[in-house]
């Protein structure tokens, strides 16, 4: 036989001599959800290792994952109160506001980002103005803009809208260069399906929607060709990253993605995703780490550059050892 694949897989040093795909933990995104309060520290039942945390602990936790190697964060915010127009999301001193001028005070070569929407802060849980049993559209985007600003005006590196609005990335862009911020960068939640892998999230972020769902304004999950056009007006909006989610089950739209467009590609693997993994880990079913560590690796294999997940402490721990 001339070929055989084999000779190349015999020893761990050859294995990693000719591996194509490498996870670093410059790849990761951390994800934290901020809350009121100090010395808060509650975790999410449907997510073990995620918490609530306040603000005091959220700079803590924040200055221990750069400790590990984590480089870079997103920040989702549970205000005091909440209210039909999200005040609270774009309040000069709203939760993630105060945590990232905090963030940018205690750990300030962390690269900071925040999620841009809505439906955390609104009474009705969706990601826009409501009107009836409807979404609008136009009079959202004004909303998702000035949170955008205040975000980037509390120092956010990277603002990341996510709710899914038409135009959403054009509003923000236009504003932050009226105001003076044309170095903050968007990350552009630019295909985002309407999926079930969101359900331990919106425990995590108290936002799941008070009637409805949302499938009138993210991706119907059947739908490929129309994540290309979806990457398309982000990208000529301005977008910086365009940003695939849930990662998983979408490695082939990851894939399209990333041959059509040549800005930096984000992958978002989902609380579900993460929680699928855990639990089953913890009943003993799989071997978590190694699980975890397959999973991230395929999600890189198919495209992406950057990775948000519940997961960047724990996969950085393990690479490093
Ligand atoms: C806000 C937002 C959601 C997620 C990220 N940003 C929830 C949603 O769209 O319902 C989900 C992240 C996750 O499941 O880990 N719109």
């Amino acid at each position: 036989m001339i070929h055989r694949p084999r000779r190349l897989r015999r020893t761990d040093a050859i294995r990693s001599l000719v591996r194509e795909t490498r996870l670093a933990p410059e790849n990761f995104v951390l994800p934290l959800f901020v809350c009121p309060g100090t010395g808060v520290r509650r975790e999410i039942s449907s997510m073990p290792g995620v918490y609530n945390l306040s603000i005091d602990e959220t700079t803590k936790e924040v200055a221990a994952a750069y400790d590990l190697g984590v480089r870079s964060i997103i920040l989702f915010g549970l205000p005091e109160s909440k209210d039909p127009l999200a005040s609270g999301a774009y309040a000069e001193d709203g939760i993630v506001q105060q945590a990232i001028r905090a963030i940018r005070q205690s750990s300030p070569e962390m690269v900071v980002m925040a999620d841009t929407c809505l439906c955390e802060y609104t009474s009705h849980g969706h990601c826009g103005v409501v009107r009836g049993a409807e979404v609008i559209n136009d009079e959202s985007l004004k909303l998702l803009a000035r949170t955008a600003l205040s975000q980037a005006a509390a120092g956010a590196d990277i603002v990341a809208p996510s709710a899914m609005m038409d135009g959403q990335v054009g509003a923000i862009r236009e504003l932050l260069d009226a105001e003076g911020f044309e170095n903050t960068a968007i990350m552009a939640y630019a295909v985002k399906y309407a999926s079930g892998f969101y359900g331990p999230f919106r425990e995590a972020a108290q936002s799941a929607p008070e009637f409805g769902d949302r499938r009138a304004y993210q991706m119907d999950p059947p739908n490929a060709r129309e994540a290309m056009r979806e990457a398309e007006l982000d990208y000529s909006e301005g977008a910086d990253i365009l940003m695939v989610k849930p990662a998983v089950v979408y490695l082939d739209i990851l894939r399209m993605v990333r041959d059509r467009f040549d800005v930096p590609l984000a992958a978002y693997h989902v609380s579900g995703e993460y929680a699928m993994i855990k639990a089953a880990g913890q009943k003993g079913w799989i071997d978590e780490e190694r699980v975890m560590l397959e999973t991230l690796t395929s999600i890189k294999r198919a495209g992406a550059d950057i990775i948000l997940t519940y997961y960047a402490r724990e996969a950085i721990r393990v690479l490093k050892s």
